[in-house]
């Protein structure tokens, strides 16, 4: 079922958006060379906590992972892409780290994800552009996410960019829907065709998150069951905001500004 909010919902959810770009934003102005990715998480568990709100994360047990997450937050290092569980790591000068993060305020879930370089990007330029090509594919979805334009219009708005900047895509893992709960439909493809699926109307909430790895378009799973890496070791990079369909076009709820 694809659920439509009111006004008046979305505006319940805002807090839940505001407080996963709050977050995202410390991690990322903290964060620096020799910071361990479970010191990571602890702040993310912190801010969460202090903020009342609850982890998307901590339970979640799907089917593709191994138990229940049990972290707050995802930090992905390098060929790390998707679900990257915290580990005893501390990130060196160069690596490039992607953070996740979803939580619920008041009934509403948001989600976000971000890629930076850590330290001294000299001489990871191409680590720059494919980050730098997610975050275009993420605005180009946004701008195509519009009343009456269908999913296939999104997901073909954001694999163009990709597409386009050279990289392959994978598509067992993409968007969705979201509200009450993190996952909801419908499922939004990184690649599709435009004019087909489902028509947007306001008050649809959807997680673009385009993702993309220099290569390859093929996952392997690491040991911990969870963290999901690029078959070949290359590096990885994923854009996410969750976006609420309004009349005027779509609104960034997990803006960072
Ligand atoms: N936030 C991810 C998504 O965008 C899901 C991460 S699930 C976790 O859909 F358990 F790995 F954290
Ligand atoms: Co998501």
């Amino acid at each position: 079922m694809i659920e439509i909010f009111t006004a008046a919902e979305i505006e319940r959810a805002r807090p839940a958006g505001r407080l996963v770009a709050d977050i995202l934003r410390t991690i990322h102005d903290r964060t620096t060379v020799g910071t361990n990715l479970l010191t990571i998480d602890r702040w993310a568990a912190e801010m969460i906590a202090a903020a009342g709100a609850t982890s998307c994360y901590v339970d979640y047990a799907p089917s593709f992972g191994r138990g229940p997450f049990g972290h707050y937050i995802c930090t992905a290092v390098n060929d790390a892409v998707l679900h990257g569980m915290p580990h005893d790591y501390a990130i060196r000068d160069g690596d490039l780290l992607t953070l996740d993060l979803a939580v619920i305020v008041d009934g509403f879930a948001a989600d976000s994800a971000l890629s930076v370089v850590v330290g001294d990007s000299t001489g990871h330029s191409e680590s720059l552009a494919l980050i730098e090509a997610t975050e275009r594919a993420l605005a180009a979805g946004i701008a195509a996410a519009r009343p009456d334009a269908r999913i296939g219009d999104v997901s073909h708005a954001m694999g163009t960019v990709l597409t386009e900047a050279g990289y392959p895509i994978n598509t067992e893992f993409g968007g969705h829907g979201i509200g009450g709960t993190m996952h909801q439909e419908p499922h939004v493809s990184n690649t599709g065709r435009p004019g087909r699926g489902y028509r947007l109307r306001p008050g649809l909430m959807l997680a673009l998150e385009p993702w993309a790895m220099i290569d390859t378009d093929r996952l392997v799973t690491d040991d911990d069951g969870w963290t999901l890496r690029s078959a070949t070791g290359c590096r990885t990079a994923h854009s996410e905001h969750t976006i609420a369909i309004t009349d005027a076009g779509a609104e960034i709820l997990t803006a960072r500004t």
